[in-house]
């Protein structure tokens, strides 16, 4: 029987080659989009050429704890199961410290922290009865070694790794892994976006000399999720060009 992958921010560049590689694996993915950007996910699915089969699209704001908790449930009723979930949802506010709104904190946190808690827990008590289970978190270079004007974002992306072990003690017992993937700087609209003098300094850094590509990350999530790593849990597994060294 096809497994079933959950992944969150499925449209963006990161999650939409984590969905592609997932499918190509045979999974059955649901792939989540934020409220309201159904004609956005549609043109998605259609210019990726999937069938109904192979991806569901399924509304869920990541940020809101009841919402997750019912939508989810549901989920589980009609699908049977969930055997990977992959929190890929996240967003980046950048600004220096002395300048950062409560709003683009609580954000970030909201967004990439506090989402682990609300897609998660719905799930966990089933993957637990299933057994054999992945959770696998999208965390970043930048939870790691801290960034300059990311003090929002680092502490939410070191914040997911600190879940991820500590989920993965509890979910060892049932043979479910808690794995988190660390991206470098990976050729997404986030990254090429930023100013280009801070992006070349930054490139300059990266002892690869390049960015990652979206595809780079999604074997490391298609890895944690395939049955060669039942016994690697509570793991960070960086995909940063040698960035930074852990
Ligand atoms: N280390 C030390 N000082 C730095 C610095 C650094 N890395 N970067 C900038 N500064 C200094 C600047 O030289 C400047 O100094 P002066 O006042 O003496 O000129 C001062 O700090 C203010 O910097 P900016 O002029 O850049 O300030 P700003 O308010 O215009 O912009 C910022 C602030 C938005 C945070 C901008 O610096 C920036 O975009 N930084 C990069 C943040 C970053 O790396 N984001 C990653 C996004 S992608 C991502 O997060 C995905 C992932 O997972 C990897």
């Amino acid at each position: 029987m096809r497994k079933l992958a959950l992944v969150t921010g499925s449209k963006g560049c990161i999650g939409s080659a984590i969905t592609e590689k997932l499918v190509n694996q045979g999974y059955r993915v649901v792939a989540t989009y934020f409220t309201g950007n159904l004609r956005c996910a549609e043109l998605w699915f259609e210019e990726k050429k999937f069938n109904l089969e192979q991806v569901r699209l399924f509304e869920l704001d990541v940020t809101n704890t009841e919402e997750c908790a019912t939508r989810l449930t549901t989920l589980l009723e009609e699908e049977g199961t969930v055997d990977v979930a992959v929190n890929n949802a996240g967003v980046i506010l950048d600004s220096l410290f002395t300048k950062m709104t409560a709003d683009s904190w609580n954000t970030v946190i909201d967004t990439n922290l506090n989402s682990l808690f609300n897609v998660t827990q719905p799930l966990f008590s089933a993957m637990c009865e299933k057994r054999g289970c992945r959770v696998i978190n999208i965390s970043s270079v930048n939870g790691l070694k801290g960034q300059f004007g990311q003090t929002n974002y680092s502490a939410a992306k070191a914040g997911m790794i600190g879940f991820t072990k500590a989920l993965a003690m509890e979910g060892a017992r049932y043979d479910v892994t808690a794995n988190v993937v660390a991206p470098g700087y990976t050729a997404t609209p986030m990254v090429e976006t930023m100013r280009e003098g801070i992006l070349d300094a930054i490139k300059s850094k990266i002892p690869m000399k390049r960015l990652a590509k979206p595809e780079e990350i999604a074997e490391a999530v298609a890895y944690l999720a395939s049955d060669a790593a039942a016994y690697i849990t509570g793991e960070t597994l960086s995909v940063n060009g040698g960035l930074y060294m852990s």
